[in-house]
């Protein structure tokens, strides 16, 4: 669905650079639910900007169902932007003013929905995250864990097959966290692609797939594998850039592929 090939991309401050992703191949599939995982400053959040269009690549090709994004005019970006993804924000982004529904609602306002319009659709959302009862409040009102599901409906208003999460249980007590991590794993059942960017290793056992950044490189690819006995294990899909998990094993990125314990 979104494949990326030696994706590089620098920022300048003053006099220095930082090459925050160093030349990332990678391709994201339809009903998969992926992690990212890596330390602070190692790119995480650069690639799922670049992942979303918010932001571009310095070089290298990022293609959404076979189209280079890059060479949309901006008009099909946008249009990329608001159809085809949601975003869930670590800080939930809600608008303090307005209740949980219209702020589910406002991915429609802002594509020409009028509000009464885009009203069922928000109520049903809200039902599908437990909220049905919260639709009233305004976000002070709520829960972290509230929020963040308001914020989650959000993503799905438009019905994106993309939906990306900059850690989405950043701010969540740990069972708060499983509520969403659960939500985000059932869309993903139903063909839609979830990225994630997380710090909590207790979160890969919720993905398929985890793909670990180093320095702005994929250092390597485990697929998340469960037991008959519901016992998670990490599988080294592929090593340092896209090397095959038998390079993996006998090279350096054998210790990436051992950090994931999910
Ligand atoms: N707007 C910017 N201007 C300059 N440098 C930036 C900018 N955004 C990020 N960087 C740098 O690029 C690198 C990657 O940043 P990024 O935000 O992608 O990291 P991250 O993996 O998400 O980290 P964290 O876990 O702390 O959120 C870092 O070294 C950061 O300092
Ligand atoms: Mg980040």
């Amino acid at each position: 669905m979104l494949e990326l090939t030696d994706v590089t991309k620098e920022y300048r401050v003053g006099e220095q650079t930082v090459r925050a992703l160093d030349g990332i191949s990678l391709r994201i599939e339809a009903g998969e639910f992926t992690a990212i995982v890596g330390p602070s400053g190692s790119g995480k959040s650069t690639l799922l900007h670049l992942l979303g269009a918010l932001d571009s690549p310095d070089s290298g090709s990022i293609r959404f169902q076979d189209k280079e994004i890059g060479d949309l005019d901006d008009d099909r970006q946008s249009e990329f932007r608001r159809h085809r993804v949601g975003f869930v924000f670590q800080f939930f982004n809600l608008l303090p003013t307005l209740t949980a529904w219209e702020n589910v609602a406002i991915p429609k306002l802002l594509d020409g929905t009028g509000l009464r319009k885009a009203k069922p659709r928000a109520l049903e959302l809200l039902d599908l995250v437990g909220l049905s009862e919260r639709a009233d409040h305004r976000p002070a009102e709520l829960s972290g864990g509230q929020m963040q599901r308001v914020a989650v409906a959000r993503a799905l208003i438009m019905d994106p097959p993309l939906i990306l999460a900059d850690e989405p249980t950043g701010n969540l007590d740990s069972k708060t966290g499983a509520s969403i991590l659960q939500l985000l794993a059932d869309i993903t059942e139903e063909g839609n692609s979830v990225v994630m960017v997380t710090h909590d290793m207790g979160a890969v056992r919720y993905c398929d797939r985890v793909i670990n950044l180093r320095d702005g490189q994929i250092g390597s690819i485990d697929r998340v594998a469960r037991g008959d006995d519901g016992e998670v294990r990490a599988v080294p899909e592929s090593g340092r850039n896209g090397s095959t998990p038998d390079d993996a094993a006998a090279g350096s990125a054998a210790d990436d592929a051992g950090a994931v314990h999910a």
